[in-house]
């Protein structure tokens, strides 16, 4: 049927043939020019109408986000801005659009109106390149640990530990809400619950990951993780996605090489195969950032940024180095931060981190060896007794785009903590299994999927990096 999507159309020689193509319409000018999009490339492909071969019926149809299939001849084109151009011998209106009430018309509209419209939004070329980009990076993803020898597990996502302690959780439950079951005491009588006890949306796959990598040696997840905290800030999500590989006898240092190599060839990936979309989102931002005060501007273009961050070393240096950079840095001493640090054991809040990031190192930044008392339970203490084999990546713009540690692998050590922490030892009795059983070193890490996807497209607002964004009192679509 010579059926073919644009960027076939833009991107091989079928010219002269006669070809049809379906898709949207962007804009219609003279009654002439129809710039058509299908989602395959950003770049629309032209199709010149003959008007006076036309219906004026047909014509008033053509409208910004008709649906259309046209058929006719490539040729190439006259005009300026492409090589070749659809000489249209038919139109078939699919459905049309009102631009009385079609809200995605060719004007600028604010990332915040649009986020109004999520389920439009995609078929404006910035978050058509967004999402094509989103696509990219998973794909890159699972490539990189299926190319070295990962498996990718799927973990729950209904869960019944809450013990992790990453965030608040939302609960699962098919009690009748207005009228519970009660126990003696009068709470809630969970065990008359779907699953006979209390569950909640998982806030990470890592627990179960660790018993996999105990066994199959490297794995990963990649999934969808909920946090019901309820912090509305441009990096955060109720629902988000996580990828946490997990290795068995990595320390450390090899936990850093692995993440730093790992979002190192993620990135060349999107270099080397979304260049269209990231030329048009670096434009994006230079545009956006033409009408902010030099000092908030990018230091550099979105392309020139992912190569930099893709060619050089991150820096690694321990909590008690940055604390001590830090406390004696000029917005600490002028009180410029809003959490000042004085003392060693504060925990880092995201102006802290980038202010490491941004001002001090001017590169992405590894932070490990944090103290004990910030960190979760199960990552494993040093020998200095106060600090543990933590880690962050700091990424500029960004804040903190991965958390992970090496695991507390020795069981009496283990449960010490949990029992510091004043955790129900019974909740955890599988995972304290893996200590019993086979014990042996072992790391993994968590990177979040948007904020991988906030860095690579130089968007600001994690909402726009995720089709429908889950955030406190939003769950429109
Ligand atoms: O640092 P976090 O809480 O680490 C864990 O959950 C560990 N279990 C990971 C592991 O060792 N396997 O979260 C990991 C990453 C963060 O660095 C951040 O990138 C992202 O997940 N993240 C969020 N992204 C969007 N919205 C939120 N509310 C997020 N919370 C964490
Ligand atoms: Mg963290």
């Amino acid at each position: 049927m010579n059926t073919y999507s644009v960027k076939e159309l833009l991107s091989s020689d079928h010219l002269h043939k006669e070809v049809t193509v379906n898709g949207w319409v962007k804009t219609f000018r003279s009654n002439r020019f129809i710039a058509l999009n299908d989602g395959s490339t950003i770049n629309n492909i032209q199709c010149v109408v003959n008007f006076e071969d036309f219906d004026e019926n047909l014509l008033k149809q053509i409208n910004t986000g008709a649906a259309l299939k046209i058929v006719g001849t490539l040729t190439e084109s006259q005009g300026k801005g492409q090589n070749v151009e659809i000489q249209v011998k038919e139109v078939i209106v699919h459905g049309g659009a009102d631009p009385e009430t079609y809200p995605i018309q060719p004007k600028k509209h604010s990332l915040e109106f649009l986020r109004e419209k999520a389920h439009l939004r995609v078929r404006t070329n910035t978050f058509s390149a967004i999402m094509r980009m989103r696509s990219a990076l998973s794909f890159a993803v699972h490539q990189y640990f299926q190319k070295n020898g990962f498996y990718h597990v799927h973990t729950p996502i209904i869960t019944g530990s809450d013990a992790e302690g990453a965030g608040e959780m939302f609960r699962v439950s098919t009690l009748d809400s207005k009228n519970p079951p009660l126990t003696a005491e009068g709470t809630i009588d969970y065990s008359e619950d779907f699953f006979g006890k209390e569950t909640n949306l998982t806030v990470s796959g890592q627990l179960e990951a660790e018993t996999y990598a105990m066994a199959l040696g490297k794995v990963y997840t990649f999934g969808p993780t909920f946090r019901a905290e309820n912090s509305n800030t441009s990096r955060h999500l109720a629902e988000f996605w996580m990828i946490e590989p997990e290795v068995a006898f990595n320390d450390l240092d090899a936990n850093m090489d692995l993440a730093e190599d790992f979002i190192k060839d993620v990135l060349t990936y999107v270099l080397e195969n979304c260049e269209e979309d990231l030329k048009f989102l670096e434009q994006r931002l230079l545009d956006e950032e033409k009408s902010k005060p030099q000092a908030e501007r990018s230091d550099m273009p979105l392309i020139e940024k992912l190569k930099f961050v893709v060619d050089n070393t991150f820096k690694r240096v321990s909590y008690t180095e940055a604390i001590d950079i830090l406390r004696s840095c000029k917005p600490n001493k002028k009180k410029q931060f809003k959490y000042i640090i004085d003392e060693w054991g504060a925990d880092l809040q995201s102006e802290h981190e980038r202010y490491l990031v941004e001002k001090h190192f001017k590169c992405p930044v590894i932070l490990f060896d944090y103290p004990a008392k910030i960190k979760a339970f199960y990552m494993r203490l040093n020998e200095d007794q106060k600090t543990v084999r933590a880690m962050d990546i700091l990424f500029p713009g960004i804040g903190e785009i991965v958390g992970g540690s090496q695991r507390e692998e020795r069981l009496d050590v283990l449960k010490e903590k949990i029992k510091a922490l004043d955790i129900d030892e019974k909740e955890l009795w599988w995972y304290l299994d893996l200590r019993k059983f086979g014990t042996a070193t072992h790391s993994g890490f968590g990177l979040g999927f948007e904020r991988l996807v906030l860095f690579a497209t130089g968007m600001g607002n994690i909402r726009d990096v995720i089709p429908f964004p889950r955030t406190p009192q939003n769950a429109e679509f």
